[in-house]
């Protein structure tokens, strides 16, 4: 029976190349969103996948949501923590709000999707954790430190996962995308645009499919022996 993925934030942007890419390579596919009905539509409408509405910041949806899908779906084998939101300021502007909103979604948010699922991966003696962090986790950025500390967080829980996996079957890795044109990328004004391809060694931004192939691989057998890693998949703009 083909194995089940969970992508959050899959209906859109980044999770949506992912969602369809998973689907292609046999997966039966699962994604969620936060609020936005009509893209979802638009998507489950366009790709067949099923999709979900909860807000990853909270344990007990997250929690019921799951169980949801399992029931739909059968064992969720492979999560993709994809969902993740910016609220930018620089440091001296920045509101505890925007702090908040940003850990409970990008950083809580990755603890309450994989939580629910770890006992019965453990169970099984397989699972996949594939956590979308960020070029910025890896270096920081200006009016980001909300973003830039919990993406870096997403590491850490990436790599202790990996330890406490291992014997299971479990791996655990990171992807650190760098710009890709997604419609928030694409949105800023052209000359802001050029300015950050001028950074990218590449000469270009990123395209979602590129980061989806790096998830298809993860999630599969072939990558068994990789675990606590972290891919950089940005143009050549920062090495670690
Ligand atoms: N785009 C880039 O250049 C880039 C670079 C590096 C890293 N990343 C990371 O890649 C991931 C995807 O980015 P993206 O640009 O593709 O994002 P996006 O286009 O803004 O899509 C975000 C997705 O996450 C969902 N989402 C947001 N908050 C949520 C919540 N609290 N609960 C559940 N779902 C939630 C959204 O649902 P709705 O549709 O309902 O809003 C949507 O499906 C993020 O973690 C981001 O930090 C992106």
């Amino acid at each position: 029976m083909a194995r089940t993925a969970l992508v959050t934030g899959g209906s859109r942007g980044i999770g949506a190349a992912i969602s369809k890419a998973l689907k292609e390579a046999g997966y039966q596919v699962a994604a969620t969103y936060a609020g936005n009905d009509e893209k979802a539509k638009a998507f489950t409408d366009e790709t067949g996948i099923k999709t979900y509405k909860w807000n990853v910041a909270d344990y007990d949806e997250s929690k019921a949501g799951i169980e949801q899908v399992e029931s739909d779906l059968g064992p969720i084998d492979i999560v993709v923590a994809n969902a993740g939101i910016t609220r930018d300021a620089p440091f001296h502007k920045m509101k505890p709000e925007q702090w908040k909103e940003v850990v409970d979604t990008n950083l809580t948010g990755v603890f309450n999707t994989v939580h629910p699922v770890w006992p019965g991966m453990r169970e099984r003696g397989f699972g996949r954790i594939i956590v979308i962090s960020s070029i910025n986790g890896q270096k920081g950025q200006f009016a980001q430190v909300n973003y830039a500390a919990t993406k870096a967080g997403d590491l850490g829980i990436v790599k202790s996962l990996a330890q406490e996996g291992a014997s299971k079957g479990i791996t655990a890795n990171a992807i650190c995308p760098g710009y890709i044109a997604t419609e928030m990328v694409m949105a800023v004004p052209e000359k802001v645009r050029e300015a950050i391809i001028g950074q990218i060694p590449t000469g270009r931004l990123g395209e979602p499919e590129e980061i989806a192939r790096c998830v298809t691989f993860l999630a599969s057998d072939d990558s068994q022996f990789i675990n606590g890693s972290t891919i950089s998949a940005n143009g050549g703009q920062f090495f670690v």
